[in-house]
């Protein structure tokens, strides 16, 4: 038990850079109060209990501000920062190492009585506010948005934002394709634009009038082009 509780605190520790010490953490850290009686609820759950199981569940509410029904399941070192509002439901099921914000729901969206709540991942991240609704997976090392509302699994190590959540390219992705000694030139690129409309009026003209307009203006200024401002120049 004692080995729990330091893992617990360690991962405090390691999640939270505001927190200063193991006191501070051990008696002032809503999030991990709300685990510890979950893990007393969750085995007066397991043991059919079922009525000191939710007056557990209600305590903790009623001091931390986090409800999570006994029936849930909640790995090892999950950690719950600030807390205040979060919902865990009964057939949710939240991974190992898996850190979330105030304002998180793992909410049903479906009255039968079935796994009817969200599965999530060892080492997902789950920002303030976020709503994950129904029995979708957010698959390991996710990260879903602050303020997103999630209806549909997300595979893992995706990033997933906004109403309803869209999955965006991974951190530093697009960053890398940016190559700072290549910079693009606006200019060029209204200019190459206004030479391509030329050349497509041009011929429109040829083909109704059947007249010649000379057609080499147009290649002569898009070579020119293309040595003034390298690849990409000619049309
Ligand atoms: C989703 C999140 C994990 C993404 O982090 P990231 O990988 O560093 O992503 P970036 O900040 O580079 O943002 C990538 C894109 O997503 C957008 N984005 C980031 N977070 C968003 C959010 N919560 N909602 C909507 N769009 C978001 C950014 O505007 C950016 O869009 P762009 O590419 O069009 O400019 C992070 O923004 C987040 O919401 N973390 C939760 C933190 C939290 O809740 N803290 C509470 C502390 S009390």
């Amino acid at each position: 038990m004692f080995k729990r509780l330091r893992e617990d605190i360690k991962t405090v520790f390691a999640k939270d850079p505001a927190a200063k010490s193991a006191i501070e953490i051990f008696f002032l850290y809503p999030g991990l109060h709300a685990i510890w009686s979950h893990r007393v609820s969750h085995f007066f759950w397991k043991h059919r209990l079922r009525f000191l199981a939710r007056l557990v569940s209600h305590v903790n509410r009623f001091f931390t501000g986090i409800e999570i029904h006994p029936g849930a399941t909640i790995g090892r070192r999950v950690f719950i920062d600030h807390g205040m509002g979060v919902v865990i439901g009964e057939t949710a099921e939240v991974g190992d190492d898996v850190l979330m914000y105030q304002g998180v729901v793992l909410g049903g969206v479906d009255l039968e009585k079935k796994k009817r709540h969200p599965t999530v991942e060892s080492g997902v991240v789950i920002g303030a506010g976020a709503i994950l609704l129904g029995p979708i997976t957010i698959g390991s090392n996710a990260r879903v948005g602050a303020g997103s509302v999630v209806v549909k699994s997300v595979p893992p190590g995706k990033v997933v934002v906004g109403i309803p959540g869209r999955i965006i390219e991974e951190k530093g992705k697009h960053l890398a394709a940016i190559e700072h000694g290549v910079l693009p030139d606006p200019v060029a690129e209204a200019i190459r634009f206004i030479l391509k409309r030329q050349d497509k009026i041009e011929s429109m003209l040829e083909k109704r009038d059947g007249v010649h307009i000379s057609g080499d203006a147009a290649a002569n200024e898009s070579s020119r082009l293309s040595d003034a401002f390298g690849e990409g120049g000619g049309i």
